[in-house]
């Protein structure tokens, strides 16, 4: 069942993986995102979101892909909602497409919209999975683009009108919420670096969007309150360690610049500690803040998200875009798919920044995974060791945070399925599940049957504690 690598090979999984250091209730699950898997972008009464309009744009995206048909989870969700049941999960981080449920961006709820999240909550806790529940994960409804986006103020007042609607429905069942998902990909690599919806490369733009979906969030999360008493709210980052690429003064000042852009500019003013003033004055933009909004976007949270996938080498770029700080592929190191550094020693790094620095009294990882590529063989299995390598490692590496002391409580795997992953189509697969895009058939790796081994080594350590 399992790759034979040498990571996994002569010993137990709870050799491996410090379990005994994660709670008994601990969430076990996978994440995914509306846009990503749903399809169905024409159905019942969705309206177009900025990545329908992103991903027609020809050039766009590798293979010109789209969402169009994505995993046909819109029709499909209870064939997920069984094989996630057969990965033995407990909990499923979902999102809800916004132009789904306010087409318009403000105005009249969309009932049918509504409807598919109502039944997907209730299919999932049929099916004793805790659902988690995003509620912006990028897909902007198109209507509030044409007005401006988020560099404009009333997309933040409208979000929370949205966040009140989804929660008045979905909060007397779903207790953990989630206001923004990566919120620095919306406002850097959508406004800034233009390779993600809207695809704009304008800096003031940029951090005029970034400071709107902040207090987006910090609206919400006061509206999603109102709405649903019972509701833990928190907020995903996706976060990076930051390292000098070199001891010059001029790589670590570069590497604390970086970390400003990519982890301070978001952690600081929702825990309390306003935008870092060295990235304002680095940015060179005036904040389009009001009076309250401060202590608008820092209501308090019940807990923190993290998506780690990996680490950052920098190096000063005086002639660069700010931050002018520039990342460095070092050579020689083990990577994923996407090019990507595999580096488990941050997840751990970041948890503990989270717990230590931040105060955080609950963390989740929200996402942390992998893509390689992958063969479906005559066999019908996908041998994927990479994968069920990185996951095992990043697992022992949040067991390790948690014994020393992070209050992690939860570990949502990237993804449940393969999906559109955003400008890179379909052709980077971060699945546990294989997804056979012609027929939509889905089928589990070995990764998926390694995760659900190392779920059931946890509930075998509960079962012989109790
Ligand atoms: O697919 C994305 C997801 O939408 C947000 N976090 C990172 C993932 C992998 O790139």
């Amino acid at each position: 069942m399992t790759g034979n690598t040498p990571y996994s090979e002569g010993t137990s999984v709870s050799e491996r993986i410090d379990l005994a250091a994660l709670p008994h209730d601990f969430l076990w699950g996978t994440a995914t995102s509306a846009y990503q898997i749903e399809g169905a972008v024409a159905e019942d009464g969705r309206a177009p979101s900025i990545w329908d309009t992103f991903s027609h744009t020809p050039g766009k995206i590798a293979g010109d892909d789209n969402g169009d048909v994505a995993c046909d989870h819109y029709r499909r969700r209870r064939e997920d909602i069984a094989l996630m049941r057969r990965l033995g999960l407990n909990a499923y981080r979902l999102s809800v497409a916004w132009p789904r449920v306010v087409p318009g961006g403000t105005g009249p709820v969309n009932p049918k919209g509504l409807a598919f999240y109502d039944e997907l909550v209730d299919d999932l806790l049929a099916a004793g999975i805790t659902p988690s529940v995003t509620l912006y994960h990028w897909d902007l409804p198109q209507a509030l683009q044409d007005r401006g986006g988020w560099p404009e103020r009333d997309t933040a007042l409208a979000f929370a009108d949205y966040a009140s609607a989804v929660a008045a429905r979905l909060g007397d069942r779903v207790t953990l919420w989630t206001t923004l998902n990566e919120p620095s990909c919306s406002a850097w690599i959508g406004h800034y670096e233009g390779t993600m919806a809207p695809g704009w490369t304008d800096l003031t733009a940029a951090v005029r969007a970034s400071c709107h979906l902040l207090l987006g969030h910090g609206l919400a999360t006061e509206a999603v309150r109102a709405a649903a008493p019972g509701a833990r709210i928190g907020i995903v980052n996706n976060l990076s360690t930051v390292h000098p690429a070199t001891d010059r003064p001029e790589d670590v000042a570069a590497a604390h610049r970086h970390d400003g852009h990519v982890n301070r500019w978001w952690l600081d003013p929702v825990h309390g500690r306003g935008f870092p003033a060295d990235m304002t004055e680095t940015y060179g933009v005036e904040l389009p803040l009001k009076p309250g909004d401060l202590e608008t976007i820092a209501a308090p949270l019940d807990w923190l998200g993290l998506n780690y996938y990996f680490p950052a080498h920098i190096t000063d770029d005086p002639d660069g875009p700010a931050p002018y700080a520039r990342s460095v592929r070092r050579a020689g190191v083990p990577r994923t798919g996407m090019d990507w550094e595999i580096d488990p020693s941050g997840i751990e790094t970041l948890l503990l920044r989270l717990t230590e620095e931040y105060g955080a009294r609950t963390l989740y990882v929200t996402e942390n995974g992998s893509a390689f590529p992958d063969v479906l063989r005559p066999d019908g299995t996908v041998d994927d060791p990479e994968r069920g390598d990185y996951l095992e490692a990043h697992l022992a590496a949040c067991a390790s945070a948690a014994r020393r002391g992070a209050p992690l409580a939860g570990y949502f795997a990237w993804s449940l399925l393969d999906n559109f992953e955003w400008a890179y189509g379909y052709d980077k697969r971060f699945g546990l599940v294989h997804v056979d895009y012609a027929t939509q058939r889905r089928t589990i790796k070995n990764s998926g049957h390694r995760y659900a081994e190392i779920v059931r080594a946890h509930g075998r350590l509960r079962s012989d504690a109790a």
